[in-house]
């Protein structure tokens, strides 16, 4: 099983790979991202981005149900993960204090923050509907994929310097 599990995570690591090859879009790359993880491991109901923006987490792409906008840093699993700058495992999200529910459905979630430049830019968020459904093999093939986009996406606090300038614009 674990052979599988391994093999699993190589394999969505190569296509993410292919994915964004030549396509430096931070949008594009994190949605194709989210639709290869949510159709590519089994028993998903959620899987998607929330960035960072302006001190809070912002909803990015993601598949699944309509979810919560926003995240204050440091509240629920994403916050926490957030703050904290590392991955979480939450095996019963029922026992998760502050858990933060977007979908009745999920019952277990796993995070993995994004630093980019020393700053946590975002999080990759996988939720379950199956109690413990994910262990440290998913997070350590999650964390791999993480860093495969972040080797990709080497501008990336650029482009929230320039989203700090437009928040601002629009007041
Ligand atoms: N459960 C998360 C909120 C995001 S949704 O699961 C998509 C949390 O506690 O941070």
């Amino acid at each position: 099983m674990a052979d599988d599990k391994s093999e699993l995570y190589r394999d969505l690591t190569a296509r993410l790979a292919a994915l964004i090859a030549g396509e430096p879009d931070l949008v594009a790359n994190t949605a194709n991202m989210a639709a290869l993880l949510y159709h590519g491991l089994p028993e998903l109901n959620w899987a998607g981005f929330y960035f960072a923006r302006q001190g809070e987490l912002v909803l990015g792409p993601f598949q699944g149900k309509p979810a919560c906008v926003r995240i204050a840093w440091g509240k629920g699993v994403c916050g926490t993960a957030a703050s904290l700058g590392t991955a979480i495992v939450v095996p019963d999200v029922d026992e998760f204090p502050g858990y933060i529910a977007c979908d009745e459905v999920s019952r277990s979630e796993l995070v993995v923050p994004l630093v980019a430049a020393a700053r946590v830019v975002a999080v990759l968020d996988l939720d379950s509907p199956r109690r413990s459904r994910f262990d440290d093999e998913d997070r350590a093939g999650c964390e791999r994929l993480v860093s495969v986009l972040l080797a990709h996406q080497r501008d990336w606090p650029a482009a929230f310097a320039g989203e700090r300038r437009w928040a601002a614009a629009s007041g």
